[in-house]
C-alpha cells in the first residue's frame, strides 16, 4: 500500500525532526498477504520447533485473521499432544519488501506471547545476517517481565552517547561475536512491556526508528499512545513521540556501515540457545524446557500468541524506502543469539 500523501511532498518538518509518511501497511483481512512462512524446522536457533508453510499455518489456524477483532493472530500450536523426539508448530513470517534507511516500522499490538519455554520476537533484519545487522524491537524469553531491545552486527558496532529513557543498558557491544552475540541490549523498565501486564492493559505499540541518525525504540502502552498514531494519520513527526527508551546513534555505529535493508519479521521459538540455556530458563521457570512444556498436551500455549492490530512503515522527509525484492534471501538469513553459550549448554536440551 503507498500512501497517495507521499507524493504531495507538502511535508513541513520542525527544525531537527523528521516527518514521516506512511508506505506500507499490514492489517485486516489482508495481513498475512506479503510475509513469507519460514516453511522449515527451527535451524536458526535450535529451538524445539517447526516453524510451519503458509498452507499449514492457514490450515491449522496459527496465523489467521480473527474475525470478531479484524486483527492478525500469530501463535504456537496448543491443540496438538507431541511426542518425545518431535517438536512443536509455530510459526516464523518474514516480510516479503525490505527497508531502507530512512524507515520507520509500528508494532500495533494487543498481546505478545509468554510462557515456559516461549521465546517471542517481533524484529527485522537484513537478509545475509550478519551484515546488514539486526533490530530486535520486542524479544523476551519466558516468564521476564520486561522487553528487551537489542541490536546484532558485525564487529566494530557500539552503543555511545544514548539519548534515551532506559537506565538499564545490559551491553553496549553489538557484535555478534562479543559476549557470546548477546548484542548490544536496553531493557525496558516500564510496567508491561509484555506479558500478562501488556495483555491486560491492552497492549500497546512500539515504534522502531532506523534513520541515518541511528536507530530508536519507543514504547506506548495503549492509553498512552501519541494521538497521531492512535489516529491512524498518514503522516507525523518525530517531535510527537518524545525521548525514545533505547537509542543507538551512528556515532558509534555507522549506519551506512553496519546496517542494510531490513526485512520485518515475527517468529515464536520455544526453548532453543537463548530462552531454553538452564541459566536463562532457570530465571522464571522450573523444570525441564523440552520435556516439561513442549512435549505433552500443550496446554503450557494457551498464551504464547501475537495478536496484531497492524504493522505499519512509514518513509521520511517524502522519501519511499520500501525495497520490493519479494523476500529473496531471507529464508535462508539466520541469527543466532547467544549460539555461544546455547553450543555449551544446548547438548542437554537439543533433541
Ligand atoms: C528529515 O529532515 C530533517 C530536517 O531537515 C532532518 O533533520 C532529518 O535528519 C531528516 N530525517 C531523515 C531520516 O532523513
Ligand atoms: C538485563 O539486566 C537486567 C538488570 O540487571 C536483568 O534483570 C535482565 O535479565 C538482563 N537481561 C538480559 C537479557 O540479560
Ligand atoms: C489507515 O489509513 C490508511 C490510509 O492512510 C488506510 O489505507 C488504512 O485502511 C487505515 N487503517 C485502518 C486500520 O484504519
Ligand atoms: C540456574 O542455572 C545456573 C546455571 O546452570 C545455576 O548456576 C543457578 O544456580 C541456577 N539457579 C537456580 C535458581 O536454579
Ligand atoms: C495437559 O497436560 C498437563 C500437564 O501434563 C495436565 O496438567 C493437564 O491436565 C492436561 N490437560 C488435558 C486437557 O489433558
Ligand atoms: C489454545 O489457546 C487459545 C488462546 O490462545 C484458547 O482460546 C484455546 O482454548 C486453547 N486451546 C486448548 C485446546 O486449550
Ligand atoms: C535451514 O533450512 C533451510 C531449508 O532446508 C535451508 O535453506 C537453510 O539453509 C537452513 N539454514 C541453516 C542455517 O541451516
Amino acid at each position: 500500500m503507498r500512501s497517495a500523501l507521499l507524493l504531495s511532498a507538502a511535508l513541513p518538518s520542525v527544525l531537527g525532526a523528521t516527518t514521516y509518511s506512511m508506505v506500507k501497511e499490514y492489517s485486516g483481512s489482508g495481513f498475512f498477504d506479503d510475509w513469507n512462512f519460514y516453511g522449515n524446522f527451527d535451524n536458526l536457533t535450535n529451538g524445539d520447533a517447526i516453524f510451519v508453510t503458509s498452507s499449514v499455518a492457514s490450515s491449522s489456524k496459527l496465523a489467521y485473521v480473527d474475525s470478531a477483532t479484524n486483527r492478525a493472530i500469530i501463535k504456537v500450536d496448543n491443540t496438538s499432544t507431541v511426542a518425545f523426539n518431535d517438536k512443536r508448530n509455530t510459526v516464523r513470517i518474514s516480510s516479503k519488501d525490505e527497508f531502507t534507511v530512512g524507515s520507520l516500522w509500528i508494532f500495533d499490538m494487543y498481546h505478545v506471547p509468554f510462557g515456559c519455554s516461549v521465546w517471542p520476537a517481533a524484529w527485522s533484519q537484513a537478509p545475509n545476517w550478519p551484515t546488514g545487522g539486526e533490530i530486535d524491537t520486542f524479544e523476551v524469553y519466558n516468564l521476564a517481565t520486561h522487553n528487551q531491545m537489542t541490536l546484532h552486527t558485525e564487529p566494530g558496532c557500539k552503543q555511545v552517547n544514548p539519548v534515551q529513557t532506559s537506565t538499564v543498558v545490559n551491553s553496549t557491544d553489538c557484535s555478534f561475536q562479543d559476549n557470546s552475540n548477546a548484542g548490544c541490549s536496553v531493557m525496558d523498565t516500564s510496567p508491561a512491556t509484555d506479558g500478562a501486564a501488556f495483555a491486560a492493559a491492552e497492549g500497546g505499540v512500539y515504534v522502531t526508528e532506523y534513520a541515518e541518525s541511528g536507530i530508536s525504540v519507543w514504547f506506548f502502552g495503549r492509553p498512552n499512545v501519541p494521538s497521531s498514531l492512535a489516529s491512524n494519520a498518514s503522516s507525523f513527526s518525530t517531535n510527537d513521540l518524545g525521548t525514545p527508551v533505547a537509542n543507538w546513534p551512528t556515532g558509534g555505529c555507522s549506519m551506512d556501515t553496519f546496517f542494510k535493508p531490513q526485512n520485518l519479521i515475527f517468529d515464536i521459538t520455544l526453548c532453543g540457545d537463548a530462552a531454553g540455556d538452564p541459566a536463562i530458563f532457570n530465571q522464571t521457570c522450573s523444570g525441564n524446557c523440552y520435556l516439561d512444556y513442549v512435549v505433552g498436551n500443550g496446554s503450557a500455549y494457551d498464551n504464547a500468541y501475537f495478536d496484531v492490530a497492524s504493522v505499519r512503515v512509514y518513509s521520511a522527509n517524502g522519501t519511499n524506502t520500501v525495497k520490493e525484492t519479494n523476500g529473496a534471501g531471507a529464508a535462508a538469513a539466520m541469527s543466532m543469539p547467544l549460539w555461544w553459550i546455547g553450543a555449551l549448554a544446548g547438548l542437554l536440551l537439543y533433541v
